[in-house]
């Protein structure tokens, strides 16, 4: 076989999964421990041909597989990896590119560079900041908080209850302290409850990942600026929605911010992963990465993305956001976004309307939480039971104590039919 049919091969089984990923159970129907078992204990002594390792993708990962591309997959941030965005992957692979200095990759550091201007135009970002694509918001946020400690030498992260894990963890690993903001009644950090002593850095957050609360940006800018601390906005989730102008009241305050990070991995269309960071202050985040040895010393006048986050070798994550961009336009966006966010209003309407469901935060974007009457033990067995029969997949939170069902739409896959499908499977299960 040569790479040509191998390849022919490969894109007819990517076309094909996309045609029935709908038919199939949403949440992989293994025990831990069954796609291993099912693997040769030791890797082949002699080459096997890509059409073998095929076959075994459907065999024995396929079965192992939680579908995040089905259109009824509604856990956590529902997201989808568009066509476009699928094939400039494999683009990405064949170039290979690591861009670590500018000359070992201008087309991947300039194209980045650029996407980041292009997608800051989009969502109505401020022009002239500083962007750089890393992994994972996560990571995104590492390099925020790096950069804040190193601009006001401050040792505390001060961000609300429900901040995501991951500014946390990434104080912990900064050797930063974390201090948690106590929320308002609709789940916002409360800033008459910010305490700033000390701080290195505030995180507001807009669209937490309970509910997608917004938090006072505004207010909380004024606070930063009073007390010399920086201000983080951790927009993983809901920046994307800035490119329709309706959702940008979510983006007040943000203008002000000295860094803000948005997943295009996550409602923009993006396959996995692309972590879109920007800065005001760039000179801080290559203070607090920027090293050059001999063996990365070169005479061009040029900048390297590595000097603003923790990794030196990158991959060409920027081709994948330009076909995305290119393929749908702001248009193609809005009309994807909006959609996700209409097909949530109607699932809203339904709880609200049936007896016996009860809404249990404000819906911003396009998550619902909501949960059955009844006990927090009924309501888990709910939810287990609609995941383990395959047909939809949800997670669930926590708020005021009690167990919340949250339904996340994000797939631009996903119909009102599917909607209504994991509506169905809900009652019953709540009808046992
Ligand atoms: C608000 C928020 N911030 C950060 C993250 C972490 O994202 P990542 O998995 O890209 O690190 C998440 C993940 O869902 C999130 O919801």
């Amino acid at each position: 076989m040569t790479f040509r049919e191998d390849g022919a091969a490969a894109l007819e089984w990517a076309a094909r999964y996309l045609e029935r990923v709908g038919e199939l159970p949403v949440l992989a129907q293994v025990e831990p421990g069954e796609v291993r078992s099912r693997l040769p204990a030791a890797p082949p002594e002699s080459g096997e041909p890509f059409a073998d390792v095929l076959r075994d993708l459907d065999e024995i990962l396929l079965p192992g597989t939680t579908h995040w591309q089905s259109p009824r997959f509604f856990a956590y941030f529902a997201n989808s990896a568009s066509e476009p965005g699928i094939l400039a992957e494999l683009l990405a692979a064949t170039l290979n590119s690591v861009a670590f200095i500018w000359r070992t990759s201008p087309a991947s550091t300039e194209l980045e560079a650029h996407m980041l201007d292009w997608t800051a135009q989009l969502l109505g970002l401020p022009s002239g900041w500083h962007g750089h694509i890393e992994d994972t918001a996560s990571v995104s946020t590492i390099a925020a908080l790096a950069a804040a400690r190193e601009a006001n030498g401050g040792h505390v992260v001060v961000c609300s209850e429900e901040a995501h894990s991951s500014v946390e963890r990434a104080a912990r690993l900064l050797g930063l302290e974390t201090r948690k903001v106590p929320l308002d009644a609709e789940f916002r950090l409360d800033p008459t409850a910010v305490d700033l002593a000390d701080a290195a850095a505030l995180v507001a957050t807009v669209g937490t990942t309970s509910t997608t609360a917004v938090d006072p940006v505004p207010l909380l800018a004024d606070a930063c600026e009073a007390a010399d601390v920086w201000l983080h906005v951790d927009a993983a989730y809901a920046g994307s929605a800035w490119v329709c102008p309706e959702l940008r009241w979510s983006q007040e305050g943000v203008e002000r911010a000295d860094s803000v990070v948005v997943n295009a991995h996550k409602w923009l269309f993006t396959p996995m992963d692309c972590s879109l960071l920007w800065t005001r202050k760039p000179e801080a985040l290559r203070a607090a990465f920027s090293l050059v040895p001999e063996y990365l010393r070169t005479s061009d006048e040029a900048e390297s993305l590595s000097d603003y986050g923790p990794a030196l070798g990158r991959r060409f994550r920027s081709l994948k956001l330009w076909a995305v961009l290119r393929c749908y336009g702001r248009e193609g966006l809005q009309v994807r976004i909006r959609e996700t966010v209409r097909l949530a209003e109607q699932f809203e309407s339904s709880v609200r309307d049936e007896p016996g469901w009860e809404l249990c935060a404000p819906r911003r974007f396009s998550v619902v939480c909501f949960r059955r009457d009844g006990s927090d033990g009924e309501n888990e067995a709910i939810v287990e039971r609609v995941n383990r029969s395959g047909e939809a997949f949800l997670s669930q939170t926590r708020l005021n104590g009690r167990y919340v069902i949250r339904l996340a739409i994000g797939s631009e896959r996903t119909t009102e039919d599917d909607v209504r499908r994991a509506w169905d499977a809900l009652r019953a299960a709540a009808a046992g």
